[in-house]
């Protein structure tokens, strides 16, 4: 892992563990929801947008694949219950989330801000996300939505890699790692994410007409939504998300 990349254990591993480079407090730090349905290219944004504003990515779906690679004694029999229903591509339940969420409210309350990936995914979520910040008194900045036409959101999904140990996203044809199944930024194993079988990408992306498209409205109505294509390279799309944001900032 490089230096000045952040390594978030505290999101990752929990509240009892310290990131091993924090970001650095900011005047104005950005706090920023990602939505998109899967595979649009959130989280290769998230670590994009990182990388230009230093606000942290906290990724909800990270958080539970992290868990899962615990020892069994560490995990709840709900996070049991989560892992199964992530396998089949269906949401966690909120009860679930939000617990998880509200361990690691201290990332959410960092000097340096937070690029929230995968989270809020339900009205319900939305609405204490809502709560949480307005009771510690840190407004959003902008909620950017992905927006990408189902064909090419299946092609990205199906020849994603992951790195299994700093959780970097790579693509077999569009984003290669220079050697293959080894991650070009800390040499971890690559891994084709279970939910990415076609039967699981069908029920994740109804799970998101269902239950994450109606965020759309509820930021709309918070004059918070950003919509931002999602066509194009990684960094034509992250250079169109901070021209977005720096208008929606004016
Ligand atoms: P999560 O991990 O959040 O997955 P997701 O939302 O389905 O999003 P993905 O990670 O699949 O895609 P992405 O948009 O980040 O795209 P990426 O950058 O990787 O959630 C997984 C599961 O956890 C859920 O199904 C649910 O069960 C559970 N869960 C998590 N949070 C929850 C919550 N809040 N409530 C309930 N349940 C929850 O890119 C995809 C691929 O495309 C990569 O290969 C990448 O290299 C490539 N790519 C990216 N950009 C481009 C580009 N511009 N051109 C070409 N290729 C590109």
């Amino acid at each position: 892992m490089t230096e000045d990349k952040n390594d978030r254990a505290a999101w990752l591993q929990g509240p009892s563990a310290r990131c091993k480079v924090e970001p650095k407090p900011v005047a104005n730090p950005w706090r920023l929801v990602l939505l998109g349905p899967p595979g649009v290219g959130k989280g290769t944004q998230a670590a994009l947008l990182h990388a230009r504003l230093g606000a942290c990515h906290l990724s909800t779906g990270d958080v539970f694949r992290a868990a899962r690679h615990r020892n069994d004694c560490d995990q709840t029999p709900a996070m049991r219950a989560a892992f199964e229903r992530m396998r089949f591509g269906e949401l966690v339940p909120d009860a679930t989330v939000l617990e998880m969420v509200r361990e690691r409210r201290a990332c959410l309350c960092c000097g340096g801000g937070f690029i929230l990936d995968g989270f809020p995914r339900t009205v319900g979520q939305a609405k204490s996300l809502e709560e949480v910040l307005q009771k510690e008194g840190i407004p959003l900045t902008g909620v950017i939505n992905y927006e990408l036409p189902v064909s090419e959101i299946v092609a990205r999904l199906s020849g994603r890699r992951t790195c299994a140990f700093c959780k970097a996203v790579f693509h077999v044809s569009e984003r290669p790692p220079r050697v293959a199944d080894v991650c070009d930024d800390c040499g971890g194993k690559l891994f084709h994410r279970e939910d990415d079988r076609p039967e699981a990408i069908e029920i994740r992306l109804q799970a998101y007409d269902e239950s994450t498209a109606p965020l759309m409205e509820f930021y709309r109505t918070l004059d918070l939504l950003v919509p931002v294509s999602a066509t194009g390279s990684p960094e034509e799309i992250c250079a169109r998300t901070v021209i977005a944001l720096g208008e929606k900032t004016k």
